[in-house]
């Protein structure tokens, strides 16, 4: 490693932060050492209505799998994130809202309005009949009122499923039905980037497929025009007219269910990740603490959806919990300009901003001058999350937008986590870009070969976690086979993140990207095997085969191989219709970049097709295909080659 990649921990960052280098060797190591007492005193940050005695319990083994955290700890989230810090910081600000339309006031919660917003708002879902142990769907636009119906639902026990407000009414009804919710919440019309999107309307269109659905409740955003089906449809303002503004909190068991979110996986349809109440909002809020030097004052911007789980973690509970100010934008960051981002953070001041390699590299395209023109000396700290970022966009985050001020907290996690997984703490760990660096508290990563041998030192492999951590998702919801048959089964006994990893001689962290069938668009999960399911459906279809391929700005986009049925001819407005469809049955963001027209694709003798092929293909990177003599067809690669789609 060369001595120019190493960007070592500015000196007051070091004497300043919350842990310096000597504090991440003491905390690390006697979270390893002495997990029971390290997690009960971590435990502290959250106020219990019981306090639990018991901090892990859990077996990765098939024989007593289990995986339980304080499970005699009673709480409840949205008090955590709320009523406890109305009396000493009521008044100062908990949300700050940017609206799309930058000509717009931002709205602004104190915590004193948020928790009255979010009592009202239980209690209309109280009145709606919601109790303790339901479903509540979300499908929301990112405005207010999706974090008050997020935080209602931990309020009265309610287990709420986000839905991104991109998918379609397909993808929704899927979502609304495996998790068996009655109620969705929604609004008129979502904005995005000076465009509108009908949410209403797509969930009566998903209500078609989901005969389970009984109640929606809708929130008027645009005051676009919307049809309201009378029995079913509920106008949130007029449900909420005159309901109090109090709602006591439902005491929950730590391993009360808090939320299920849909992710994609390798195979079959996206599974209902579910995380329970105590672990999952301890890991929320000590990993925003500690990875991003959280400090009363901060104005911290996550600028994901909270359709995903790092809105979840990182809008939401993580810095509530904390009692920070935490700032939510309804828009898109190259609309009006690329310099949007920039000017919100002029706008409020903002400290730390938590963002996605894919946007930088969006941004990146677009020239220094959208950034320069803007001031930013508000920024400290600036953090990454979703998918690899390069080293490219990481110094052009550093040296441009953050003036070579700020450290660059590049965090991998993922949905089934929780939280910040390996990241580097800013007053402890000297920065590669490019690099995760290293595993946060309790999180004790390995490099596996493919048998599953233990690779030590410097070494590239599948990267596990071999023990349980707060935050680890606890189930695949309405699937408990399900959740060990992913996860644990590959190599027993051990976590499989489908990630690969090396490890370096300092013993830092890269993340090579996924091991499995699951490609990164834009930092969001895409499983391959849905997007062909979505591509089978269509009637002049006969089978479909999709992988990854490089892609500039998203990471990885999107290359799928599609055979027609016998007397379909391929064109380009039959190309163009695929792409469509694909959007309609699961949203924009699984609509393929490149769609391949192949006769035959490449399968063993026993008839599996040969992705390793596929991929190399769609990468252009024809002239090592490795062994193709096992092939039913040699001749079929040939085929692929010279039709390449570029
Ligand atoms: C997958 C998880 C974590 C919230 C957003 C995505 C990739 C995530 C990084 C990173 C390299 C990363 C991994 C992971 N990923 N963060 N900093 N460096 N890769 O959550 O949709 O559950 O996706 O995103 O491949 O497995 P997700």
């Amino acid at each position: 490693m060369a001595d120019q990649d190493l960007y070592p921990v500015p000196p007051e960052w070091a004497a300043h932060a919350r842990v310096d280098s000597a504090g991440y060797d003491q905390m690390y190591g006697r979270s390893l050492a002495d997990p029971g007492t390290f997690w009960l005193d971590q435990a502290k940050r959250l106020d219990w209505i019981k306090r639990p005695e018991i901090a892990g319990d859990w077996s990765f083994d098939k024989s007593d799998f289990h995986i339980r955290w304080f499970a005699d700890g009673k709480l409840n989230v949205s008090a955590n994130c709320l009523d406890r810090h109305l009396a000493k910081r009521g008044g100062e600000t908990a949300l700050i809202w940017e609206p799309d339309e930058p000509s717009e006031e931002p709205r602004r919660f104190t915590y004193a309005e948020l928790h009255a917003e979010v009592c009202r708002f239980a209690n209309v879902l109280k009145g709606q009949g919601v109790v303790k142990g339901n479903r509540v769907t979300i499908y929301m636009p990112m405005i207010p009122e999706a974090a008050f119906a997020v935080l209602a639902c931990a309020r009265i026990g309610a287990i709420h499923s986000v839905v991104f407000g991109g998918f379609s009414p397909e993808a929704l009804a899927g979502r609304i039905e495996d998790c068996g919710s009655t109620i969705v919440i929604t609004a008129d019309e979502g904005r995005r980037g000076g465009k509108r999107v009908p949410l209403k309307a797509n969930v009566d269109a998903a209500a078609a497929h989901a005969p389970g659905l009984t109640t929606v409740i809708v929130v008027k955003a645009t005051g676009g025009a919307v049809t309201m089906q009378a029995e079913r449809d509920v106008w949130y303002h007029e449900a909420a007219e005159g309901v109090a503004t109090t709602c006591p909190p439902e005491p929950m068991g730590a391993e009360d269910p808090l939320f299920i979110l849909y992710t994609s996986g390798s195979t079959g349809q996206p599974k209902g990740v579910l995380h329970t109440s105590g672990g999952y909002l301890l890991w929320a809020s000590l990993t925003h603490e500690l990875t991003f030097d959280y400090r009363p004052g901060d104005v911290w911007w996550c600028a994901a959806d909270i359709g995903w789980v790092t809105g979840h973690t990182y809008i939401l509970y993580g810095p509530l919990a904390n009692g920070a100010t935490t700032l939510m934008f309804e828009g898109l960051p190259t609309w009006p300009d690329a310099s949007r981002m920039w000017q919100i953070v002029d706008r409020h001041k903002v400290t730390t901003l938590y963002t996605a390699p894919t946007a930088l590299r969006a941004l990146m395209k677009e020239g220094d001058g959208f950034v320069t023109a803007t001031d930013r000396s508000s920024l400290k700290l600036l953090g990454t999350v979703g998918e690899p970022i390069n080293p490219e966009a990481w110094r052009w985050y550093h040296d441009v937008v953050g003036q070579g001020r700020c450290p660059i907290i590049d965090t991998w996690w993922q949905t089934e986590t929780g939280g910040a997984m390996i990241a580097p703490l800013p007053g402890a760990t000297a920065l590669k870009p490019g690099s995760a660096t290293m595993p946060l508290p309790g999180i004790d990563p390995q490099l596996l070969d493919p048998e599953g041998v233990v690779l030590n030192g410097a070494a590239s492999g599948n990267l596990v976690i071999a023990r349980s951590w707060p935050g680890q998702m606890r189930g695949v919801w309405g699937d408990s086979d399900r959740f060990f048959q992913t996860y644990f089964t590959t190599y027993p006994g051990k976590y499989t993140t489908g990630d690969g990893a090396r490890r370096d001689e300092d013993g830092y962290y890269w993340i090579t990207g996924r091991v499995d069938d699951v490609i990164n668009v834009s930092g969001h999960r895409m499983g391959t095997a849905e997007v062909e399911s979505a591509l089978v459906l269509h009637p002049h279809v006969a089978e479909a085969a999709v992988v990854g391929m490089p892609h500039d700005i998203k990471g990885q986009g999107i290359y799928a191989y599609v055979t027609l049925n016998s007397g379909q001819d391929p064109s380009d407005d039959l190309r163009k219709e695929l792409v469509g469809w694909v959007r309609k049955e699961i949203g924009p963001i699984a609509a393929p970049d490149k769609v391949h027209f192949a006769p035959g694709l490449p399968k063993t003798r026993s008839g599996k097709i040969m992705r390793r092929i596929l991929r190399k293909i769609a990468e252009g990177d024809v002239s090592s295909l490795g062994d193709t003599s096992t092939l039913a067809d040699p001749a079929v690669v040939d085929d692929l080659v010279a039709n390449r789609v570029v």
